[in-house]
């Protein structure tokens, strides 16, 4: 089989590369984060048939560097640039961003000299991967669904296993987790309707009047982790601003009728509810206990907060990434320097992507974008001025108090959350809040 290097620093992009690469170009994809290391691999693999990178990583000209190499080296490894390259365009193909895995595939195919209709025929059962959370809430699905298994070292064969008609419950998906399955397989045309049909099912279930507190709160959780996944791989549509939508009445609901801490602690650990959620709902649930303290209260500003605290972190990736507090976190987390840039501007960007959510109203964008105490939405301020707007400073205080709520290796207890904060903050609106959390929990 060929091989393939794949310099693609967007993570959902390079999934979606290089699975179907692999499936449909039938080759070996290796991933590399930099030229040098490209280049380190070229030198022990010198039969690699394509490499396919961005233009440039960071301020690195990745492209020409690799070019250069290939051609002192006289290797006849092919080259395919992602994105512009001025100096490289007359002689390597340079595919306009973004660009669609089938535009690749079909020029990583006339590459390696695998006809283009060799590449298509395989493309015959045309299946995309769904994450299995997505069946947690269904009992019924509206097409069938397929799981994936290797049949050769290029070939991959789809097994149907829930049909259309079939009626299933959480332990029955939970058994194929627990065999280590993450993802079943939807034929593509369904894809779409398949979406529909969880977002409509998810919505009507979040809005039932009688559904329990922990039903509640596992079901808002599940519809959490699906919009953060749809958002970060197509944006906003229709059916993610609807099940957001439900998503965060229902969490103002069960928050406002919430167990003490401790118990919802227990609750969303025992349900290995995912750190995202947990970190959103224990927010909300923090800027309803300063809130409710404060004269000027409205209903709206719980909303707003929860609002915020739904999205703050949409952009992330991962739970270390979410786990940063403050800069001295940020600067000792093992996040590579492309993890910690997404840490520094994810504020500022959860703020553009809301442009497309018809409910994010102005309120909901200031909070957003000072989320970490900085005006412009870039960095993190340790200890934030009287500048920022009063909802921003419940939501600051509120989010440190459950990243140290939600460390292990921190303080637990309220009785000692709260000094570590009032050394932190230390302007006089932030230390009314932290008074406001400690009456509450008197
Ligand atoms: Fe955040």
């Amino acid at each position: 089989m060929s091989q393939t290097i794949l310099i693609e620093t967007n993570e959902d992009l390079q999934k979606i590369y290089s699975l179907n690469l692999n499936t449909f170009v039938g080759t070996d994809v290796i991933h590399r984060s930099n030229a040098d290391d490209a280049i380190a691999l070229l030198k022990i693999l010198p039969q690699v048939g394509l490499v396919i990178t961005q233009s440039k990583v960071g301020a690195e000209d990745t492209a020409v560097n690799i070019h250069k190499f290939i051609k002192s080296e006289g290797l006849a490894t092919n080259l395919i640039i992602l994105g512009e390259s001025s100096s490289l365009a007359s002689e390597v193909l340079c595919l306009q961003q973004p660009v669609s895995w089938e535009v690749l595939i079909k020029q990583a195919a006339q590459h390696l000299g695998v006809s283009l209709q060799d590449a298509m025929n395989k493309v015959k059962p045309d299946f995309l991967p769904v994450g299995v959370f997505y069946f947690y809430d269904i009992t019924k699905t509206p097409c069938d669904v397929y799981i994936r298994i290797k049949k050769s070292p290029n070939e991959y064969q789809y097994v149907k296993r829930i049909h259309s008609k079939d009626i299933f419950d959480k332990t029955d998906i939970k058994k194929y987790e627990d065999q280590g399955l993450k993802e079943f397989f939807i034929p593509k045309d369904y894809v779409q309707y398949f979406t529909t049909f969880v977002t409509n099912n998810l919505v009507q279930k979040l809005e039932r009047e009688d559904l329990g507190m922990e039903e509640r709160i596992l079901t808002t959780a599940n519809a959490h982790e699906i919009v953060r996944e749809s958002i970060q791989s197509i944006g906003f549509d229709e059916a993610s601003v609807e099940l957001s939508d439900a998503s965060i009445n229902s969490m103002v609901r069960s928050v406002k009728d919430s167990p003490q801490v401790g118990e919802l602690l227990k609750m969303l650990f025992s349900n290995k509810i995912a750190y995202a959620y947990q970190h959103c709902h224990l927010l909300a649930l923090m800027c309803h206990y300063v809130l409710s303290k404060q004269s000027w209260y409205k209903p709206e500003h719980l909303e707003t907060l929860s609002f915020v605290s739904f999205f703050s972190d949409v952009t992330l990736k991962s739970s270390l990434q979410m786990q940063v507090s403050t800069m001295l976190d940020l600067s000792e987390s093992n996040l590579t320097d492309e993890e910690k840039r997404q840490v520094m501007t994810h504020a500022k960007d959860a703020v553009a992507l809301l442009e497309n959510h018809p409910d994010a109203n102005d309120y909901i964008k200031t909070v957003l974008l000072q989320s970490h105490g900085k005006l412009d939405g870039v960095g993190i301020e340790d200890n934030p001025g009287e500048d920022l707007h009063p909802l921003s400073k419940v939501f600051v205080v509120a989010d440190a108090f459950v990243k140290i709520l939600l460390n292990p290796s921190l303080p637990s207890t309220k009785k000692d959350i709260l000094p570590i904060l009032a050394t932190r903050f230390t302007n006089p609106s932030y230390q009314k809040i932290i008074k406001a959390l400690e009456q509450k929990f008197q």
